[in-house]
């Protein structure tokens, strides 16, 4: 396990919208080269970079043409190398999107794979034996698009025809099994991609559907599984120091098999979802209804999310984190139905949890869910993907472009939150961010480690209490005052951190309405 993932938070950007250097509408490596100061100081030190590899970009960029060529739109691969070592300098790190699954259709191997007769990668992708196939609906299937006689799976989009690792449990004769000499090539190729960019000065993957590989694979995903341990021991072989997460959300899967840290999404069971976005929209985009746990006037509790936490977080916590997330470029913002101090509670629990978290860009100043039409392939998603809030100049200091230009236009109300503004304001999100993350810096015990305890989590009640080493913390999301007696806690607390307000004595924790208080033990 790297160590630096001790003290990890990582801050996740998508190129596209974060900052335009050259004036062109959209974001590159030099604009995020500028911005390592703010994201340092920010108290992030670790970066995950939506995919930059060229592309057609038709899903943003999960459609890789070329795995070894950084996007002409971002810059060169010396770019890229740069902000490897500009971020390094300033003892930071930096995470790729690893796209292992699937390729764009402008791949060049894909280009010779879809050939009648192809001289090579014949099999680097899965091609049935005719060009009409009936069978197995588990995987999904483009016909009617090649000169080759067959149809091929994909992944996620049309565009997005799925690589070739074999099939768990081939039941047909063109389904290679895992140990094909044709599937093991896929395989040593996406290793070699890995060492190219390692070699290149990156830090690490973020996998994109890292479950997805190996197909008709069983219940547990053992073939799956069995790929990424091979992929790992190739790390810690050449690379101790690099890490990956996974785009799986099944933490006794991902980190018993390769991944040091996994994401949390709301996939399975709903604990993500539960917390900040259990809510409805009408056709107009209004709100209208919301269980989440962090909204103020639900009457949610916080064992739905610690029901699928919980036993993922034993089950795991010698082997790897769980990355509680603010949100990511699939998700809706959460700002779209919690307001400021709701985001300002969620983030005071996800920052004071064991594991690795991880901030969107523009989360950390609660920007908005935008209603925009589809870019690139973003649909709904498109909305959390708008260009980065930075001041109150020129399209919010985004871009020098003229509007019209942009890759997606900013956020036009009056009121949009600007890095700028709410930096002069001490109580603003962005403060409560910098504050919350420089205590977890401070303070070993608040870092990732799995030193967790829940002292109080009622069914039917809102507030919880729960410990970690020497500080014991107290969260309040609902509109009334909250008292918790009996807690195993016999020192008074101090507080060192606080949103509204609460004390701590004799094993009984008051909190404020809407209140989040850490104190020392
Ligand atoms: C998950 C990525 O996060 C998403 O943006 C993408 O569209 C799909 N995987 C397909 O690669």
């Amino acid at each position: 396990m790297p160590k630096w993932l001790e003290d990890a938070v990582f801050y996740e950007i998508y190129p596209q919208s974060f900052l335009d250097a050259n004036g062109d509408g959209i974001g590159d490596f030099e604009g995020i080269i500028r911005k390592l100061d703010y994201i340092r100081n920010l108290g992030c030190n670790a970066l995950w970079i939506n995919p930059c590899f060229d592309s057609p970009f038709k899903d943003a960029g999960y459609d890789v043409r070329d795995y070894k060529k950084a996007a002409p739109r971002y810059g060169t691969n010396d770019d890229l190398k740069r902000l490897f070592t500009e971020a390094h300098t300033r003892d930071m790190r930096v995470l790729l999107d690893l796209v292992p699954g699937h390729t764009s259709e402008e791949h060049p191997w894909f280009i010779e794979s879809a050939r009648a007769e192809p001289k090579a990668y014949r099999n680097r992708y899965i091609w049935s034996d005719n060009w009409i196939y009936w069978g197995n609906s588990a995987v999904r299937f483009v016909a009617g698009e090649a000169e080759r006689n067959g149809v091929y799976v994909i992944n996620f989009f049309k565009c997005q025809p799925a690589l070739n690792y074999g099939f768990l449990r081939p039941a047909e004769p063109w389904q290679l099994p895992v140990d094909h000499p044709d599937s093991i090539a896929t395989r040593e190729a996406l290793k070699d991609i890995m060492r190219f960019w390692m070699d290149a000065g990156c830090d690490g993957f973020r996998v994109d559907m890292a479950e997805s590989l190996v197909k008709n694979d069983d219940e547990n995903k053992s073939g799956t599984a069995a790929l990424w341990r091979d992929i790992r021991a190739m790390l810690d072989a050449g690379y101790p120091e690099a890490a990956l997460v996974s785009e799986w959300s099944h933490p006794d899967r991902s980190l018993k098999n390769g991944f040091h840290m996994d994401f949390l999404l709301d996939h399975e069971g709903g604990g993500y979802r539960s917390l900040v976005r259990d809510c409805a929209f009408d056709r107009g985009g209004r709100l209208t209804a919301d269980a989440s746990y962090f909204k103020k006037d639900s009457t949610s509790d916080i064992t739905r999310f610690l029901g699928q936490y919980m036993p993922w977080y034993e089950n795991t916590k010698n082997d790897g984190y769980i990355s509680l997330i603010t949100g990511n470029h699939d998700t809706p913002r959460i700002s779209r139905n919690l307001s400021p101090r709701e985001l300002a509670l969620f983030y005071g629990m996800a920052f004071t949890m064991p594991g690795v978290p991880f901030i969107y860009y523009g989360d950390e100043i609660g920007m908005r869910y935008l209603n925009l039409p589809t870019k690139e392939g973003g649909y709904t998603r498109t909305g959390s993907r708008t260009p980065m809030q930075w001041n109150g100049g020129r399209n919010l200091g985004f871009s020098e472009a003229p509007a019209g230009e942009l890759y997606l236009p900013v956020d036009s109300s009056p009121d949009a939150p600007t890095v700028e503004a709410q930096e002069k304001d001490p109580d603003s999100l962005l403060n409560t961010v910098k504050a919350l993350l420089k205590l977890r810096h401070t303070e070993g015990d608040l870092q990732s480690k799995p030193n967790l305890e829940i002292l109080s989590a009622k069914k039917g009640s809102r507030p919880v209490v729960y410990r970690r080493g020497s500080f014991v913390m107290g969260l309040n999301p609902s509109a009334e005052d909250a008292r918790i007696t009996g807690l195993p806690v016999s020192n008074r607390g101090t507080g060192v951190f606080s949103i509204g307000n609460g004390s701590l004595e004799k094993g009984t924790c008051t909190l404020g309405p809407q209140s989040f208080v850490v104190w020392r033990v």
